[in-house]
């Protein structure tokens, strides 16, 4: 059976222009990520750069990728910044205490992190350790970043190799401090913020942006408490929280990353898109202190997290990636560009061969997930002007009752057929959308207010089998079809969505 669904985007509701920041992400000392899948040294027989992989560098270079999180995650506060700089043979070899308690040799440390960054063309975004590190400690890494004069630090940066300095502009205060990063209650945090965010300066030339660690998922009293006890200090008088990052992530449903029914598919869609009440929720507490939204919001972390794979290291989370978690990317990044008005940056976790990545690497081969082509797929809307796209229901499926099983809310588990975004630059109109149904495929019927698309460019990410994913055998079993040309008829655009498929319609606007 095909359903129609009517999708109609009204030119003249603008949201707000998307941040090309809500595209991030996000890559911490975690299982396979950085080593192997960055870094593997300058005399690997795995051809690299300057120790970093050419296989990534250049599977990463397409999707110009606005920012790059690192180094964690709970990593970060057990990390000193001081252990990954200076010649690598005398760097000491740490403990990974949260991730499996695996080697750190340090060898991927500062320099290095800013070297991938330039390669691929992202802004760094580091974060620091507040929960075992000191405000000194995280000063000095700014000022060894940021700082062009003469001082001891900075002439440091110099003697190892980097003339010119990093240029970090954002610089997160700690990572879940409710959880691994102190275990502490919203105020005491709040306090901590307060005493590290006094050392964060601004070099000459350079700018920061400070990001406090904000809640998990639904806790809406961390994020009471914490802005409440700022007002209390007077602190968010004086400007000094650019942002505050909440972590949401939308698990999984079913036996694994590839084994699961068309419940599990529509019960995982559904807690992905539960992502819309985490901004609706927070925005919504962040207003009452500030309604003028000087603080960005972040959603620093996102993604499925699903059993890890078999035969990968235990504290490794590393996980297949398959044309549903394409669809859980495309129906988050969606919702982002919908609410373009009170998200700014959103860092999916993360990059490489861990939870819901774009890339999987193993020996010296490299492929690209369904998740890495919906980035792809959605580039286009980056600093484009959000318009509204309501998707007139048509209900195909709800899986309330599935839904229930989970710890949200039931009731905000119905999905409709078709979700999706619209946004418009230099003239032109994309609209991305996301037929969340395993078996019905759908004809959408998109019809454009204030304006006219008389014709569009095609592209779909569509698969037979909805447990379709890359191998390093069959690294091109889910990929981007090639554009198909498409003409309006009459105020319609009639575009066929495979079942459980992402489109991207694209044209310039008459
Ligand atoms: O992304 C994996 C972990 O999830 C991060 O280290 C932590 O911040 C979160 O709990």
């Amino acid at each position: 059976m095909q359903t129609v669904q009517k999708v109609v985007v009204s030119l003249n509701d603008v949201i707000e222009t998307i941040s090309p920041y809500v595209h991030g992400q996000f890559a911490e000392h975690l299982g396979e990520l950085v080593y192997p899948g960055v870094w593997v040294g300058e005399d690997s027989p795995i051809p690299n750069t300057k120790g970093i992989r050419n296989d990534v560098v250049e599977a990463l270079k397409p999707l110009a990728l606005p920012v790059l999180r690192w180094p964690g995650g709970c990593f970060a506060d057990n990390y000193h910044w001081r252990d990954g700089i200076g010649p690598r043979k005398h760097r000491p070899m740490r403990v990974n205490v949260h991730w499996g308690m695996a080697p750190e040799p340090n060898h991927f440390g500062t320099h290095e992190f800013i070297d991938f960054c330039r390669m691929i063309g992202a802004e760094p975004y580091l974060a620091a350790n507040v929960g075992s590190g000191s405000p000194l400690e995280f000063q000095e890494w700014v000022e060894y970043c940021n700082f062009a004069g003469r001082s001891a630090l900075a002439d440091q940066r110099r003697a190892n190799s980097a003339k010119d300095p990093f240029k970090v502009q954002f610089w997160g205060v700690g990572n879940e401090n409710w959880g691994c990063g102190g275990n502490m209650n919203p105020e005491q945090y709040a306090d901590e913020f307060c005493r590290f965010r006094t050392y964060l300066f601004n070099y000459p030339g350079q700018s920061t942006f400070a990001v406090a660690a904000g809640a998990a998922g639904t806790d809406g009293p961390w994020t009471a408490r914490f802005f409440e006890r700022l007002a209390r200090n007077y602190w968010d008088r004086r400007g000094m929280v650019q942002g505050f990052a909440a972590h949401y992530y939308c698990g999984t449903a079913g036996k694994s990353a590839t084994e699961y029914n068309e419940q599990d598919w529509i019960e995982l869609l559904a807690k992905a898109h539960f992502m819309e009440n985490i901004i609706l929720g927070q925005r919504a507490i962040m207003d009452v202190y500030d309604p003028a939204r000087k603080v960005k919001l972040l959603v620093d972390e996102w993604g499925a997290w699903h059993p890890i794979e078999p035969g990968k290291p235990a504290g490794g989370l590393y996980q297949q990636n398959t044309i549903r978690d394409a669809c859980v990317a495309a129906l988050t990044l969606d919702v982002f560009h919908n609410h373009a008005d009170k998200v700014y940056m959103c860092n999916i976790a993360q990059l490489i061969n861990v939870l819901q990545s774009l890339l999987l690497v193993e020996g010296d081969r490299c492929i690209k997930t369904p998740t890495y082509h919906v980035f792809d797929l959605y580039r286009p809307h980056r600093g484009a002007q959000a318009v509204r796209l309501v998707s007139c229901a048509q209900e195909i499926h709800n899986n309330s009752q599935e839904a229930a099983k989970t710890a949200w809310s039931p009731s905000r588990h119905s999905l409709q057929a078709v979700h999706g975004s619209a946004s418009v630059k230099d003239g032109v109109l994309c609209v991305t959308a996301c037929n969340t149904h395993p078996t019905t495929p759908v004809e959408l019927e998109l019809e454009i207010h204030g304006g006219k698309l008389p014709a569009a460019k095609v592209v779909r990410l569509a698969t037979k089998d909805i447990h379709a994913h890359n191998t390093f055998d069959r690294a091109d079993e889910v990929k981007l079809s090639r554009a198909q040309n498409v003409q309006a008829k009459g105020r319609f655009l009639r575009i066929e969505m495979p079942p459980g498929s992402v489109i991207r319609v694209m044209g310039p606007l008459a």
